[in-house]
């Protein structure tokens, strides 16, 4: 999503990091006596845009979660989790995320344990060394109202959010928005993407409350009092990609759909308000197809089921683990195709640190291209819209220096502009390889930028690298090429003739220029027939010599379509 307001609040504070560490108690004394407190003895994970936030050398492993309320609608609610803690380096104590209500209890392997609650600073601190390569289960009991926390571009706040419903004080609904990092506003967790858990959600709602979770729903309870529903996320996701919808909602089950491993049947199960209007409802019945397109490109579904929640809330849509979470305003076949293949990129394959957000909107974008080509529609023209749109509002590097970059063009259409390079690049059955080897984890199940780079050069060649590299780091925007039209075949002529699609001088141009040489080899796709006539397009990098001189560019040549 990108249509909301902007307003000018850079980032938020995040400069004092040791101040905002420091339990509340503490700070008067924190200058006299740094290394005297217990928070001193913390390193966060060392984000390069969210620099409080997680504890480095933390794995959290698994969150066991049983989250009550009793009143939908306002931000009451009361908590009891159980995280599984892994040392991947010595810990002098834990320290989890929390803006949530007071801590009451909290217990190490059953037996409890001295904590320390800094609020303002949103840590949550067990008094406890963790010796590296050990384990441990840390309970925390809480209970009183969520934690409020606006996001510090957009003009709304994070994680818990609360509908209430004006003419029924018991059928307000509650849900979770939490990207980058609301998720501690009422779970106490390793907040940041590089430490993905899995997940046992238990809720307890009013009998008659519809209420869902990431994951494969399990053990259901109704008593007089309350309706208890668990879902289990078997496979690990970051932390703001949980998903946690309570309310009125209308369950709708389609057929499953054949996109798991192997082709196994993925459940499929959306949610919808009160009154969800047909024309709301009617593109979430594509789904089924839109993962099947998906999976194509980019390998098996990873998860059991999927669906999405829609809210009436003005948000973006978020790719919620399992279960999308889509506004109103959002519910187009285009963000339902978006946040589906966030489900690959960015819940499966997460992100080593917030400035690499890129790779998770740039994948999830390329993915309307690409099911705008299912649907018989022009990629390439898609691609020129947002070439042209970045051209017009201008472009950055794609690694993101502040956290207002974050969810701009640049990180979307920018982003997904790369990997269309990279596919004219390496023609559509290495891309196809490359993109399933990429959603299988095979440049890690946790990447950065350099990840990515490290896999194409090993995937596609050094000029696939070099190509990205350029999109990655330049500050113009690159150009994606010649397009030379009406080809019987490169091989067959000397002279080619198109325009110029790039950004730098002579953009738009028409070109006329003698193919001197290939570099990384034209794919050529000749029709059964034997004709020369490309069946689509055929994609390379051809050495030109053109009125300024030999050169190479990146070509895209297209069969005129008269
Ligand atoms: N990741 C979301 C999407 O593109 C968008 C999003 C999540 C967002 N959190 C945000 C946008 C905060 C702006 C601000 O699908
Ligand atoms: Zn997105």
């Amino acid at each position: 999503m990108r249509c909301v307001v902007r307003s000018s609040n850079p980032l938020r504070g995040g400069l004092l990091v040791g101040a905002m560490l420091l339990p509340a108690p503490f700070l008067a004394a924190a200058q006299t006596v740094p290394a005297a407190s217990p928070a001193t003895q913390v390193r966060p994970v060392g984000d390069t845009l969210y620099p409080t936030l997680g504890q480095a050398g933390l794995d959290a492993v698994h969150y066991d979660v049983h989250l009550t309320v009793t009143q939908p609608g306002t931000r009451a609610l009361s908590g009891d989790v159980t995280a599984t803690l892994r040392a991947r380096q010595s810990l002098p104590l834990i320290s989890l995320d929390f803006l949530g209500p007071a801590v009451t209890a909290a217990l190490w392997d059953g037996q409890p344990v001295p904590f320390r609650q800094d609020r303002a600073g949103g840590k949550l601190l067990i008094l406890r060394a963790l010796p590296a390569g050990q384990e441990a289960r840390v309970t925390l009991r809480y209970a009183g109202m969520a934690g409020v926390l606006p996001d510090p571009v957009f003009p709304f706040t994070l994680g818990w959010q609360a509908v209430p419903d004006p003419r029924n004080a018991a059928g307000g609904a509650n849900f979770a928005f939490s990207e980058p990092d609301g998720t501690r506003t009422f779970l106490p967790v390793n907040d940041h993407p590089s430490d993905p858990a899995t997940f046992t959600f238990t809720l307890t709602v009013p009998p008659g409350t519809a209420a869902v979770a990431s994951g494969e729903r399990g053990r259901v309870t109704d008593t007089p009092g309350a309706h208890t529903v668990t879902f289990h996320q078997t496979r690990p996701i970051p932390t703001y990609a949980l998903a946690v919808h309570l309310g009125p909602l209308e369950a709708v089950d389609s057929p499953g759909v054949p996109a798991g491993p192997g082709g196994t049947l993925i459940a499929r199960r959306d949610y919808f308000p009160p009154g969800t209007a047909d024309a709301v409802r009617a593109p979430y019945r594509r789904t089924g197809e839109i993962l099947e397109a998906l999976s194509d490109w980019f390998g098996p579904y990873p998860f059991a089921t999927y669906g999405s929640a829609v809210v009436t809330a003005r948000l973006p849509a978020l790719e919620t683990a399992t279960l999308s979470t889509m506004p109103v305003t959002s519910s187009s076949e285009r963000v339902i195709v978006h946040e589906a293949a966030h489900q690959w990129f960015g819940n499966t394959v997460a992100l080593r640190d917030w400035s690499d957000v890129w790779l998770n909107e740039g994948f999830a974008t390329y993915a309307e291209l690409l099911w705008a080509e299912h649907q018989g529609q022009d990629g390439q023209a898609l691609a020129d819209a947002w070439h042209a749109t970045l051209q017009r509002r201008g472009t950055r590097p794609l690694i993101a220096v502040t956290p207002d970059q974050m969810f701009d063009t640049s990180a979307y259409q920018r982003g997904a502009l790369a990997l269309h390079a990279l596919r004219l690049h390496a023609g559509d059955p290495a891309f196809r390889r490359f993109l399933r080897g990429y959603a299988a984890g095979e440049a890690g199940a946790v990447v950065g930028t350099g990840d990515l780079l490290a896999y194409v050069h090993r995937t596609l060649g050094p000029g696939a690298a070099v190509l990205l590299r350029q999109w990655v780091e330049a500050p113009e925007l690159p150009s994606y090429g010649l397009r030379l039209n009406g080809l019987q075949s490169p091989f067959n002529r000397s002279e080619a003739s198109g325009s110029n699609t790039g950004s730098g001088r002579g953009a738009g141009n028409p070109v006329k220029s003698r193919i001197v040489g290939e570099t990384n080899g034209i794919r050529v796709a000749p029709t059964r027939s034997g004709n020369p006539d490309f069946a689509l397009r055929n994609v390379g990098y051809l050495t030109l010599a053109a009125a300024g001189g030999v050169r190479s560019a990146h070509v895209a040549i297209w069969k005129e379509h008269r």
